[in-house]
């Protein structure tokens, strides 16, 4: 959906659906009073007789309103001054694209009110976020495709000029994080028969050729064992396809050679178990396994469109976990990059191995920091459900800017301890480390593992297991944490 600030007439311009904000209570905004007047008081009416309440998310179309050039107009409830405007936008976008599914409008007008100098750039970058969220589709691989219309533009009327540069920035800020959301989980929707590591890699090669800024490289099998990552080439050796790390360098800041943000994405493009093999019920959502990498995918694309004046490396750590004669095992000992080994108790505990070896590679960057961004422990969803991304580090600063991006973002993330003693849980009897150390404190000890090899610069870990995707009716990638990185990285650019 395209969204624009327009300053038309709202009640000449001919458009799909012309949505007014109603309030519960209180005085009507101007656009409602004027709206009122050409109509003999239609909304003064509804609301004396108890027709419309205006409460937060209530809708009502309104068809046949001859008095302006709008085929329909669509009434929806926005509560009053006790509520917070900014809190509801979820709720208020959700009621509105459920609307716009059945109102066949291809191009909508919204009146923009209640909202002040303060407020303006947050209301409307979180309104086109919201509602590109709710209006999203997954309709590729459907031969018998929905009826209903898409709403393809979107027009934001502010009634109030002295608002507009907020108002413009914040059309530019969320249209690019909406376009790179939908980005994200258009990727992270891809089944793994067509999304394998070459997929990925094919994908941010046609990126690069889009965007100046972004250059592209991968590595495949020959190149990783050529750098010794042992690891990683571990965990895909079970698999036809093959592992492809792909690594997308935006250049933004003045001087190309400043320090760069590094971000990993983990991109088990089907998590399988592998030989320690994962019981059938869901295991189709681990084609979801690689949501860190499309995350990196959705971000890069986001940056360069927003020119920031930074330098950012993204890489996909593509590979695929399978069963086989050619399969790690249990009880393999590995030697990684960083010359640590490890010992496999559990081949599903296969994201650590790719990890870290791309972890310990990205040293050569010589890294401002890092940020690692993986589906990688069950028990993340245990700790946090399927709200918040789970966030360990080494650094407290950088998890802090994390953790306020994600609030600044709506894009939830919580902090979880990583001291020492949880260390002793990972030590092995044969080799320096094991990859799994059971199910107490399962997302905390990965982190320990990570820890690892990320000794030499500030570094911080994102687990969305529990966030990248939804299971059952609404099955889907969510596009997080896409809008927390964005903002992070929006928050490093001054
Ligand atoms: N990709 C999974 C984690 C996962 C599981 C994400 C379920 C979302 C839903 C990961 O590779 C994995 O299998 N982790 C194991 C680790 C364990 C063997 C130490 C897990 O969480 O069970
Ligand atoms: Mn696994
Ligand atoms: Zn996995």
């Amino acid at each position: 959906m395209k969204f624009e600030i327009k300053h038309y007439d709202i009640f000449k311009q001919e458009t799909d659906c012309l949505i007014l904000a109603v309030v519960n209570g209180e005085e009507q905004s101007d656009q409602i009073k004027a709206f009122d007047k050409l109509t003999d008081n239609l909304v003064a009416e509804l609301i004396k007789s108890g027709d419309f309440k205006g409460n937060i998310g209530d809708t009502l179309p309104l068809y046949h309103v001859s008095q302006v050039a709008a085929k329909k107009v669509l009434l929806v409830g926005i509560g009053n001054s006790q509520d917070n405007l900014l809190i509801n936008i979820p709720k208020i976008t959700k009621s509105i694209a459920d609307q716009l599914a059945c109102l066949n409008s291809k191009t909508v007008s919204y009146a923009v009110s209640h909202i002040n100098d303060s407020s303006v750039y947050h209301f409307v970058r979180f309104f086109i976020e919201n509602l590109n969220n709710h209006t999203y589709r997954f309709d590729e691989y459907q031969t018998t495709k929905s009826k209903t219309v898409i709403t393809e533009k979107l027009d934001l009327i502010l009634a109030d000029n002295t608002l507009l540069k907020s108002a413009q920035l914040a059309v530019d800020h969320g249209q690019i994080i909406a376009n790179a959301v939908s980005a994200t989980k258009s990727l992270a929707n891809q089944p793994s028969n067509i999304c394998n590591a070459q997929y990925l890699a094919d994908r941010a090669k046609q990126l690069s050729i889009e965007h100046e800024k972004l250059s592209f490289s991968c590595y495949d099998e020959q190149a990783l064992a050529l750098l010794k990552m042992d690891a990683y080439l571990a965990v895909g050796r079970g698999s036809d396809n093959e592992s492809i790390m792909t690594i997308l360098d935006y250049r933004g800041s003045k001087n190309k050679k400043d320090a760069p943000i590094v971000l990993v994405g983990k991109g088990l493009t089907f998590d399988s178990g592998g030989i320690s093999i994962k019981p059938a019920a869901a295991m189709d959502e681990m084609k979801y396994d690689m949501c860190g990498a499309a995350t990196v995918y959705g971000v890069m694309k986001a940056i360069a469109e927003l020119n920031l004046p930074i330098n950012v490396i993204g890489v996909m750590a593509g590979c695929e976990n399978m069963p086989s004669s050619t399969s790690y095992r249990p009880g393999d000992i590995l030697t990684t990059l960083s010359g640590q080994t490890v010992e496999v108790i559990n081949t599903d505990a296969e994201g650590r191995l790719v990890l870290c070896d791309v972890l310990t590679f990205v040293e050569r960057y010589k890294p401002r920091s890092v940020i690692d961004i993986a589906t990688l422990t069950g028990a993340c969803i245990v700790a946090l459900g399927h709200h918040y991304t789970g966030v360990l580090g080494n650094d407290d600063q950088l998890v802090a800017q994390l953790i306020e991006a994600s609030k600044k973002a709506h894009d939830k993330a919580w902090a979880l301890p990583m001291d020492d003693d949880f260390q002793a849980q990972i030590k092995s009897t044969c080799a320096d480390i094991v990859n799994s150390a059971g199910r107490d404190g399962g997302t905390i000890t990965a982190g320990c593992f990570l820890s690892r090899f990320t000794k030499n610069y500030h570094w911080a870990h994102l687990d969305i297991a529990g966030t990248a995707w939804k299971s059952g009716a609404n099955k889907g990638a969510t596009g997080r944490p896409v809008a927390m990185l964005i903002q992070y990285l929006l928050d490093q650019s001054h």
